[in-house]
């Protein structure tokens, strides 16, 4: 075996963004209606929206975003001056197919992609799609009720072999399902309708319905892995989850069960990926709640022989649980309520604690468990920018945040001999948060001139970090 002395000479040092949060023109070149733009605009106080269909009167930000659709050229121009080696975006589903249920697609959606992929092209930036980030046809909740419909599989891969197919000789990385394990979190609305176009209904055991949804997606996951090697057999497909390590707040052997159990409920959609199977704990966990759950042999099967080639994954921060007396033996995960606080960690402006070193227990964690390579498509540092009077932005802490994460991101590469293919930064550009709909919550190392209430001129601007950023590429990391 060789060591690894340092990254691989062909590592995939980028940024990443999703095409609803940035594209704009949400209405434009037959585009249908999708899930993100009936989100309203929201902050950390106050949580987005969702509306019945689009209303009028109503700010949705992302029917904007930041204009990408119509200034790609300029945008990627600079990613290309920062030496991007690749570009995360994802397709807009609803450019393809409008309301997701045609059986042919929108030739101008295509065009588009066509035109944006050459575009990457010709400064060498390889393009790494995620077909469905948080952007579904907003037709297939209302009129399949989402994922909770089997339909949905045939629906999805018809969309995965047309731009298989279309840009087979342009893009080599893809990504199914976008933090595909958000959902674990089904006390929430906000991630069941982005990762499964779930919207609950009066009286329903969401639970269940969770569990429905999430495997209709993993079969259809697998099922496109299985499309796309038949297509191309040069593809590479990953999973995409949002990791988040979880650590237990005290020694205390409860609160380790609990660390372990909610680690269990957010990360088992990995194991049926990369692994091809759900979990011993969930099966039984399922037969005990005799939900009678729609899950065939042959659907088993597929997931058995169609696992990913690679792990992509988020990550931003760890979290911290413990225990309550009484607790059920599950140890219930109900997102934010399910954490406590981390005292050994500093948190960001929006509550997020930084924490490098939990990228590298991730990386360890993930390798240890499914011995595949791995992919950060997204790690980065959510904060108020400042445009001084002479038109720079000064983000040291947003440097700092990054550098560190690289240093741990080394440890993992050099030290623990991870294969990692690549590193793209969360909103490279600066762009619409899904969380909050806010655009003062930002990532870049590109400033864009437009605040949360759609004001701006979209100018873009080079803030400090452009210029470290581009200097880390260039020496492949050494440079911090
Ligand atoms: C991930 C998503 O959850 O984190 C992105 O894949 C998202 O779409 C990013 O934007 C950062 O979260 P937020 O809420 O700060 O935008």
């Amino acid at each position: 075996m060789k060591e690894n002395a340092g990254f691989r000479d062909d590592f995939l040092w980028g940024g990443a963004v999703a095409a609803h949060q940035l594209e704009g023109a949400w209405r434009e070149g037959g585009k249908g209606v999708s899930i993100a733009d009936v989100m309203t605009a929201g902050s950390n106080e106050s949580k987005r929206q969702i509306t019945d269909g689009v209303q009028p009167g109503v700010y949705y930000p992302n029917h904007e975003g930041i204009d990408f659709y119509h200034r790609y050229p300029e945008d990627l121009k600079l990613m290309a001056e920062m030496g991007f080696k690749c570009f995360r975006t994802s397709i807009a589903w609803t450019r393809i197919f409008p309301n997701g249920d045609e059986t042919s697609p929108n030739e101008e959606g295509l065009k588009f992609y066509d035109q944006l992929f050459d575009e990457c092209l010709k400064y060498q930036i390889e393009p790494v799609i995620t077909l469905s980030h948080f952007e579904m046809p907003y037709n297939l909740v209302t009129k399949y009720g989402g994922w909770r419909s089997r339909k949905l599989i045939d629906f999805f891969l018809n969309y995965a072999q047309t731009v298989f197919e279309r840009y087979q000789n342009k893009v080599k990385y893809w990504m199914t399902f976008n933090e595909i394990n958000n959902q674990a979190n089904y006390y929430d609305p906000l991630p069941l309708l982005v990762d499964s176009g779930l919207i609950v209904q009066p009286d329903e055991n969401i639970e269940r319905t969770m569990y429905q949804a999430a495997h209709y997606e993993l079969v259809a996951s697998a099922k496109a892995v299985k499309l796309a090697h038949q297509i191309n057999d040069d593809f590479k497909i990953g999973s995409m989850v949002a990791v988040t390590p979880i650590y237990p707040q005290t020694s205390k052997p409860a609160d380790v069960i609990k660390a372990e159990k909610i680690s269990q409920a957010r990360y088992w959609f990995e194991d049926v990926q990369a692994n091809g199977e759900y979990p011993w704990w969930l099966k039984n966990y399922q037969a005990k709640q005799n939900w009678n759950l729609d899950i065939t042999k042959e659907d088993l099967e597929v997931l058995a022989e169609n696992t990913v080639d690679y792990l992509g994954f988020s990550y931003y921060k760890s979290r911290c649980v413990s225990a309550n007396p009484g607790e059920a033996p599950q140890y219930r995960y109900q997102g934010i309520k399910s954490f406590a606080p981390n005292q050994h960690l500093p948190k960001t402006e929006w509550g997020w604690e930084i924490d490098p070193e939990g990228l590298r227990i991730a990386m360890n964690w993930l390798a240890d468990r499914y011995h595949k390579p791995q992919f950060i498509v997204e790690n980065g540092l959510g904060a108020v920018d400042q445009v001084e009077p002479d038109g720079k932005i000064h983000d040291p802490y947003r440097i700092d945040y990054l550098k560190a994460h690289i240093e741990q991101m080394k440890l993992a590469v050099v030290e623990d001999g991870i294969d990692l293919l690549g590193y793209t930064p969360w909103g490279c550009i600066d762009l619409i948060s899904a969380g909050t709909g806010e655009m003062s919550k930002r990532y870049g190392f590109i400033y864009v001139d437009r605040d949360d209430v759609g004001k701006g001129s979209l100018k873009r601007l080079r803030k400090d970090s452009f210029f470290w950023y581009q200097q880390v590429i260039k020496s492949n990391g050494e440079k911090l």
